[in-house]
């Protein structure tokens, strides 16, 4: 359990009944000064705002021990009894300071919420100060792959749905789609050298990439995935598209493109793994992520924008340098759209850069009934900028395959 820092604080006159001790109503009030001060005295009062999130109480349960009388100095120990994906509960316990009796015991469940008011998972900061979760954990699997290790994230059952991550980013960018898409199982891998996975050998190229999967796959025991994928997550789900049609139960295309690079772009490629190898993957993360962002984001939620940078630096140089040279020599999948012959679905983030709308709206007119869905006030990473609103498109799209596709 983790402690966070204990507060002593003095009951006072105006606080009490006409019994002449602390009312029931005025204790809640007590407690959530009590989480403020402890706040105060370790990482900080403004810790919420900076992170751009906010503690919203759900539940409150109070075990009235004792009464306290004006003048008491209560002492509050506070402890995160459990933390889950988007809530937490906070264990106050309160002892007058002088007799060590006990007052109170109360469990305050709290919601962490992003500026809309809509439940989010905790930013990282907040993640070291309220501990690792402790409600259903799910253990990360860990597949042996030709000269490989790859940590997979697998949570649920029913249909199941591979996500694939972009560059330079890993499997935490599917966090809310992993936490929210309840009805469905999720396979989250970290691609070859990145975040978790391990690399041994030093082959990069999307062949690679699209065997890895079917190694996940294989490992798990799932015959057939729906495979979603963001931008190099799209490049390898073309690919493996290409090489293991008979794997793929549907298509999901978050902001991605299908054609290959020109020769300007394969050269920025080199010159960015240049980088890589100087100045580490930090430096790549920081000259491509603030702009792949869209403008709301980058303003209201800099939460994201540190999550990025911080998936940037979970890449070895190695597994950084092989993600651009496998997309430097990646193939034009141009024609293979025309051909694809499962239910798709096109999304991407009316703010994106990189594979802007009007680019992603004619690869869905070229693949046969294609679902093409625009995600407001996202940029380059919906699913991320706007888990709420990407995760519903997928779910419909989900309850909307057919059975015949299982
Ligand atoms: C990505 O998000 O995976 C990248 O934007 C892909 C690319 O650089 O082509």
């Amino acid at each position: 359990m983790t402690t966070l820092p204990t507060v002593e604080l003095t009951v006072y006159a105006y606080e009490c009944d006409a019994y002449g001790h602390l009312n029931h109503a005025t204790a809640l009030a007590l407690l959530e000064r009590a989480r403020w001060e402890s706040l105060a005295r370790g990482p900080g009062i403004d810790l919420f705002h900076r992170n751009g999130v906010a503690p919203v109480v759900r539940k409150a349960a109070v075990d009235y021990r004792a009464p306290a009388f004006p003048g008491d100095a209560l002492r509050v120990e506070l402890s995160v009894a459990e933390r889950g994906t988007t809530s937490w509960t906070v264990r106050h316990v309160a002892t007058r300071a002088n007799d060590a009796v006990v007052i109170l015991e109360a469990d305050v469940v709290l919601v962490c919420v992003d500026r809309a008011g809509r439940p989010t998972p905790f930013p990282e900061e907040l993640v070291g100060v309220f501990g690792p979760r402790t409600t259903g954990a799910h253990p990360t699997r860990r597949v042996a792959i030709e000269g490989a290790e790859l940590a997979v994230d697998v949570r649920g059952d029913g249909v199941a749905v591979l996500f694939v991550h972009g560059f330079p980013f890993d499997r935490t960018m599917w966090g809310a789609q992993l936490a929210g898409l309840t009805r469905c199982r999720r396979i989250a891998p970290d691609l070859r050298g990145v975040g978790d996975s391990r690399a041994t050998r030093g082959e990069y190229s999307m062949a690679r990439y699209a065997e890895d999967l079917v190694g996940v796959l294989d490992a798990l025991e799932v015959r057939r995935a729906v495979v979603c994928g963001l931008s190099m997550g799209g490049y390898i789900a073309f690919e493996l598209l290409r090489r293991h049609p008979d794997r793929v139960r549907a298509l999901i295309l978050c902001d991605t493109r299908a054609s290959a690079d020109a020769a300007d772009a394969r050269q920025r490629r080199d010159e960015l793994a240049g980088l890589a190898t100087r100045e580490g993957p930090d430096a790549v993360g920081e000259r491509l992520i603030p702009n792949l962002l869209a403008a709301s984001t980058r303003a209201d939620r800099p939460e994201v924008l540190e999550q990025c940078r911080a998936m940037g630096r979970r890449y070895t140089v190695a597994g950084m340098a092989g993600a651009l040279e496998a997309m430097r020599d990646r193939v034009d999948s141009t024609d293979l759209l025309s051909k694809i012959a499962v239910p798709t679905l096109v999304m991407v983030g009316a703010e994106d850069p990189t594979s802007p709308p009007a680019v992603m709206k004619v690869m869905a007119d070229a693949i046969p009934g294609a679902r093409y869905v625009v995600i407001p006030g996202a940029g380059h990473l919906s699913p991320l900028e706007q888990p709420l609103t990407s995760s519903r498109a997928i779910a419909d799209f989900l309850e909307g395959l057919p059975a015949s596709t299982a």
